[in-house]
């Protein structure tokens, strides 16, 4: 339904997500099933991406992150469900004019050099006097003087950077890279990052970008969908997700809403924490060396407000990335 608001979700029961609603989405990934072989590699799996967004697809390895990223380009086909790239369906040429993608393998040729790989690409592109556009991107990912060079003679880093230019050869508004800092050493991970961020910030790119690597995740994006064994098991803008994920944070789900008067007594006490409040949710994040929950609780009752369910804030993303990557190793 283009227009309403969509909320990422997934159908395991156990998944943390947080309800965000994207308007305007540029990434439109809706209840997507695929069979491979025996397996269903992707069971339900939902997120929007929102426009100017740098997403991070995040999971283990086997997740299903490249067969989503394969269907989001139209390389493969959803057994069901619904994918859209600014608001149009991905098979028609001119939403394919406005995304540009890396995957491994990356496209390319080892025996042209870097001027020649990006010459070949805008003319498939239909590009007209391409020469400024080239010599641009080759300066915007810090080739500028490596044109003539043989692509077989670079690094994997440089490698990657090509990729890139390559990626954004034809100006698109959509970025969809699978794994690019994959297999780099620190150096070349620190350049891609900083392209990215540069390009995302500057050419109001919207970038989805795959990655085992919650690290790396968490320095480059703003919003995340976490996804093990095709199922999203957390989706969210980052900031929310590392609030409602703290230790010390405190959950309550009240009976009915807070009226605004018992809302500010609450926002006033500083000890609580208290963050934000959704509907009858509220989320706190109490000061260390006190009680947590039971003080909240305590403290919403002096007010009369009734609280019908109370958690304590789960873990850190980084305590349930681990547990995922665990479980991976164990299986
Ligand atoms: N062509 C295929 N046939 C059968 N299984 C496949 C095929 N391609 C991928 N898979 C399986 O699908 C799962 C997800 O793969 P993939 O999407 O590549 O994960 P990721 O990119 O997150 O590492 C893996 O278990 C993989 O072995
Ligand atoms: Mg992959």
């Amino acid at each position: 339904m283009p227009g309403t608001p969509l909320l990422g979700r997934s159908n395991d029961d156990d998944s943390k997500y947080i309800l965000t609603a994207v308007m305007n989405a540029a990434i439109h990934f809706e209840n997507i099933r695929k069979t491979l072989g025996r397996r269903e590699v992707l069971r339900g799996v939902s997120f929007d991406v929102a426009s100017g967004d740098v997403f991070g697809y995040l999971g283990p390895n086997g997740a299903g992150k490249t067969t989503s990223i394969r269907i989001l380009l139209g390389l493969l086909r959803a057994d069901s469900g619904e994918v859209s790239i600014l608001g149009r369906n991905i098979d028609r040429a001119e939403t394919r004019m406005d995304i540009g993608f890396a995957l491994d393998p990356d496209g390319l040729f080892d025996t042209m050099n870097a001027l020649e790989n990006l010459n070949y690409y805008a003319q498939i592109y239909d590009l007209r006097n391409p020469t400024s556009r080239i010599e641009n991107l080759l300066g915007t990912v810090g080739l500028a003087d490596r044109g003539e060079d043989q692509v077989r003679t670079f690094s994997r880093g440089m490698r990657q950077r090509l990729a890139l230019a390559r990626a954004m050869i034809h100006d698109p508004s959509v970025l969809i890279l699978d794994e690019p800092t994959a297999g780099l050493d620190p150096t070349a991970r620190i350049e891609i990052r900083t392209i990215l961020l540069d390009i995302a910030r500057r050419d109001e790119k919207t970038v989805l970008l795959s990655s085992h690597d919650l690290d790396e995740v968490q320095r480059i994006c703003n919003r995340i969908a976490l996804i093990d064994r095709g199922v999203i098991k957390l989706y969210g803008r980052l900031d929310d997700l590392r609030r409602s994920n703290a230790p010390n944070s405190v959950r309550i789900e009240t009976e009915s809403e807070v009226p605004p008067a018992a809302l500010a007594e609450i926002e006033s006490c500083e000890r609580l924490g208290f963050r934000e409040a959704k509907g009858r949710r509220l989320l706190f994040e109490p000061a260390e060396g006190t009680t947590g929950l039971a003080d909240v609780v305590a403290f919403l009752a002096g007010l009369g407000v009734l609280v019908e369910k109370a958690e304590r804030g789960g873990s850190s993303l980084e305590e349930l990335y681990s547990s995922i990557l665990e479980e991976v190793e164990q299986r």
